[in-house]
C-alpha cells in the first residue's frame, strides 16, 4: 500500500493498518449483511457523465455557500463519533483540517473532544449534530452549549430510534474504554456507564418515541437553523419542510442502520423534487471521488457530506490526513468540472449526468 495515497480509498487501507481491529471495524462497518454499505458506493458508478466541450475551463471555481456561509467547496465533514479512537487529538485535529480547507465540520453528539474544545481550537465553521435524548433537559443543555460556542446550525439525526445491528461490533464487543461516567453523562456529549457497550448506551439514551411534532419543541429552544439528517423518501422530505427544517440531509447513516435501504444517491432526486427548492438538500453515503460529488450536485444536492474517508485520513495521518482527504476530493471535483465543461458550481446541471434508469 502506497504511504502517500493518490485517492481517498487508499486511506482506508492505511487506517486498517493503523487501528486496532475493533476500532477499524467500528468505523468501516455497516448494518447486517452490509448490502446498503456496498450499494451506497456502487450506485455512484452507475451514473454516467454527459460532458460538454469547447467551454472555457481555464479557471475553475469550487466555491459556494452553505446556509449563507462562504466555503471553498460543496463538501462538509459528516458527523462521525469518537475521533480519539482514530487519533489522540480527536475532533480538534479534524476541525483544524476543516478550517485549513475552509469546509464546514459537523461535530457529532458523541465526539470525544467537548463542543467547547473544538470551538476554541480553530476558526472552522461548525454545525453541531444531536439526537434527542429521553432526557430533554440534556438535549437542551447541549444545544445551549453549541450556541454559546458559536456553532452555526443544529443537525438533528432522525434515523436512529434504535441502533442498527452492526455485527462486527457485536463480535468485537466494542466498548468505549476511555469514557468516564459523569452523573450518567459521558464526557462532552455522551451518556453511558464506563465500560458499557455502545449499543446499551444508545438504547438507554435515544428517544425512540421522537416524532415530527418534537421538531417544534427543538425549534422552540433554539434560533439556530435545524437540518434534518436521515431522510430517504419524498413523504418525509415534505414533512421536514413543513416542520420548519432549514435543510435536509439525504442519508442512510452510512448504511449503519437499516440494511436494504436504497443507496442515497438513487433517492436524492426524489427528495429534491419534493422539496421544490424551499430548503437546500444535502446528501451523504459512499462519496469517495470528486466525480461522486459532481454527480450529487447534478442531481440537485447543494453539497455532500463525507463520513468514513475523513476518519480514515485522521487514523492514518491525523490533521494532515483529513486535510489530504479533503484536498484530494476538491482536486478531483475541480478536474471533473474542467472535463465536463463546468467552470463554476452553478454550471453543473441535471443534463450533465445520465442515470441507469434513463439508459434502460
Ligand atoms: C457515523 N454517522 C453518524 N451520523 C450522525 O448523525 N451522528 C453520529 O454520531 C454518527 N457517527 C458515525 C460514526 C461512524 C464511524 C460512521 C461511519 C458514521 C453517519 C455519518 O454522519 C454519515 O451519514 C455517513 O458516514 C456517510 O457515509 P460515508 O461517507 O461514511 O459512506
Amino acid at each position: 500500500m502506497a504511504e502517500d495515497p493518490v485517492n481517498v480509498n487508499e486511506y482506508q487501507e492505511l487506517a486498517r493498518q493503523a487501528l486496532p481491529k475493533m476500532y477499524y471495524d467500528f468505523y468501516a462497518g455497516g448494518a447486517e449483511d452490509q448490502y446498503t454499505l456496498k450499494e451506497n458506493v456502487e450506485a455512484f458508478r452507475r451514473i454516467m457523465f454527459r460532458p460538454r466541450v469547447l467551454i472555457d475551463v481555464s479557471k475553475i471555481s469550487l466555491s459556494t455557500t452553505i446556509l449563507g456561509y462562504n466555503v471553498s467547496a460543496p463538501i462538509m465533514i459528516a458527523p462521525t463519533s469518537m475521533h480519539k479512537l482514530a487519533h489522540p487529538e480527536g475532533e480538534v485535529a479534524t476541525a483544524r483540517a476543516a478550517a485549513a480547507c475552509n469546509v464546514i465540520m459537523i461535530v457529532s453528539y458523541s465526539s470525544m473532544c467537548t463542543v467547547e474544545e473544538v470551538a476554541s481550537s480553530c476558526d472552522a465553521i461548525r454545525f453541531f449534530q444531536i439526537y434527542v435524548y429521553k432526557r430533554r433537559d440534556i438535549t437542551a443543555q447541549l444545544v445551549r452549549r453549541a450556541e454559546r460556542s458559536g456553532y452555526k446550525a443544529i443537525v438533528l439525526t432522525v434515523d436512529v430510534p434504535r441502533l442498527g445491528k452492526r455485527e462486527a461490533d457485536i463480535k468485537n464487543k466494542m466498548i468505549q474504554p476511555q469514557l468516564k461516567n459523569f452523573e450518567g453523562l459521558l464526557p462532552t456529549q455522551v451518556v453511558s456507564d464506563e465500560g458499557s457497550n455502545f449499543k446499551a448506551y444508545a438504547d438507554l439514551t435515544l428517544d425512540a418515541s421522537l416524532s415530527w411534532k418534537d421538531i417544534g419543541w427543538l425549534r422552540s429552544i433554539t434560533k439556530l437553523p435545524i437540518l434534518i439528517k436521515g431522510v430517504l423518501t419524498h413523504e418525509d422530505a415534505i414533512k421536514a419542510v413543513e416542520a420548519g427544517a432549514a435543510g435536509i440531509v439525504v442519508s442512510n447513516h452510512g448504511a449503519r442502520q437499516l440494511d436494504h435501504t436504497p443507496a442515497t444517491i438513487s433517492v436524492l432526486e426524489e427528495v429534491v423534487h419534493a422539496v421544490k427548492g424551499k430548503v437546500p438538500v444535502f446528501v451523504d453515503g459512499g462519496v469517495r471521488r470528486g466525480t461522486d460529488i459532481f454527480k450529487a450536485l447534478a442531481l440537485g444536492a447543494q453539497a455532500v457530506l463525507i463520513g468514513r474517508p475523513v476518519v480514515y485520513g485522521l487514523a492514518a495521518k491525523g490533521e494532515t490526513g483529513v486535510r489530504r482527504v479533503t484536498e484530494m476530493l476538491k482536486d478531483e471535483l475541480e478536474l471533473t468540472m474542467a472535463l465536463s465543461g463546468c467552470p463554476t458550481i452553478k454550471d453543473i446541471t441535471r443534463g450533465h449526468v445520465i442515470t441507469d434508469r434513463e439508459r434502460l
